[in-house]
Formats: structure tokens, C-alpha cells, sequence
């Protein structure tokens, strides 16, 4: 078992897809590592590949206030994305992309052990819980894996192309938001 900080020592030297040759910065992830709770994006943008942080653009200032409205902060969760190097353009990561960057992920779960993971819109999902996942109809379900309790919802920066999309997305921080005050009290 790797530490979080050897973990990320050695995703920032992978050069195992060609994401490598265009970012300036792997984005590996930040949080505690006691954690309970973990969400996971689709990978970095811009201003995130500029910066090495995870979420820090317009979707994340958007997802910062949604942590707000359900009186969670950065610091109680863990962020982290499926892909750690941004795609030119913004483009969504390729399968082999994926593929390849999600065994880091997967040492960053075993690491943190959180109780709830949340995938943060359809590239998440579909690498976590299911290949043909859904989001618009299956968002906001718990999905039981192990020990963890998976949801997904949409994407901040799905939400900030289409308003509509705010009210699922509010009923969903606010049922993460039960499930984790239900274990906390435990
Ligand atoms: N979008 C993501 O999926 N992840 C980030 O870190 C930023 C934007």
C-alpha cells in the first residue's frame, strides 16, 4: 500500500498516455485523507492544468457553492478526477485515456477509504459504475459497491450550460448530505 503523498510523486512522472506531452501540470487530487466523503470529476481544465488543483474554474467556483449550500467545504471532502492530465481542448478523456489514468484513482480510493464517493457528471459515472450509465436518468440513485455508496449527479459545468439542470442537481448535495450526517451519527 502506497502513502497519498508516494502515490502522487509518482503520478505526477506517469507518461502513460499521451496526455503527458500537453499538460503543464498533473492535477492528482486534494483532500484529507480521513475524508468520508469523495468526488470525482472528469478531468482537468484549463485553469486546473495551470494550477495542478482540482475544480478551481467556473465549474468549480460553481461546485464550491454547491458544497456551500449543503454546508459541506473543500476541506471535509476529498476531489479528485478520473483523468489527471487535461485533454487539449477540453475535449472528454478517450476510453484509453481513462483506462489507463483509473488505476491511480483506484490507489487513491484504497488510500482515503472514503464512505461515499460522488461522480460529478457521465464520463465519472461511466468509468465507476457502469459503462452505458445514464446520468439524466439514473442520477441521484445510491448504487451500493463494497463499502461504498456511490451517487452520481451532473457535472457543475453541465449545470452552468443548462440552469434546468440545477434542481436535480440541489436534491442530490442535499441526499449526500443525509447519508453523510447518517453515518457521522452512528
Ligand atoms: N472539470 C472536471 O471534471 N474536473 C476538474 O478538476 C475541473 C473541471
Amino acid at each position: 500500500m502506497y502513502e497519498l503523498n508516494e502515490l502522487e510523486t509518482i503520478v505526477k512522472k506517469c507518461h502513460g498516455c499521451p496526455l503527458f506531452k500537453t499538460r503543464t501540470n498533473v492535477v492528482f487530487g486534494e483532500g484529507k485523507e480521513e475524508n468520508q466523503i469523495m468526488f470525482i470529476g472528469e478531468g482537468p481544465g484549463y485553469h486546473e492544468d495551470q494550477t495542478g488543483r482540482p475544480f478551481v474554474g467556473r465549474a468549480g467556483e460553481l461546485f464550491d457553492r454547491m458544497l456551500d449550500a449543503v454546508d459541506l467545504t473543500r476541506e471535509e471532502v476529498y476531489i479528485a478526477n478520473i483523468v489527471k492530465c487535461r485533454p487539449p481542448n477540453n475535449r472528454n478523456p478517450f476510453e484509453e485515456e481513462c483506462r489507463s489514468c483509473i488505476e491511480f484513482l483506484r490507489w487513491q480510493v484504497k488510500i482515503i477509504n472514503p464512505d461515499i464517493l460522488v461522480c460529478l457528471g457521465s464520463v465519472s459515472a461511466r468509468n465507476i459504475l457502469q459503462s452505458d450509465f445514464k446520468i439524466t436518468k439514473n442520477r441521484g440513485v445510491w448504487y451500493k459497491k463494497g463499502k461504498f455508496n456511490i451517487i452520481a449527479t451532473y457535472h457543475p459545468a453541465a449545470i452552468l450550460r443548462d440552469e434546468k439542470k440545477k434542481k436535480a442537481a440541489w436534491e442530490d448535495f442535499k441526499s449526500i448530505r443525509n447519508l453523510y450526517d447518517s453515518m457521522k451519527n452512528k
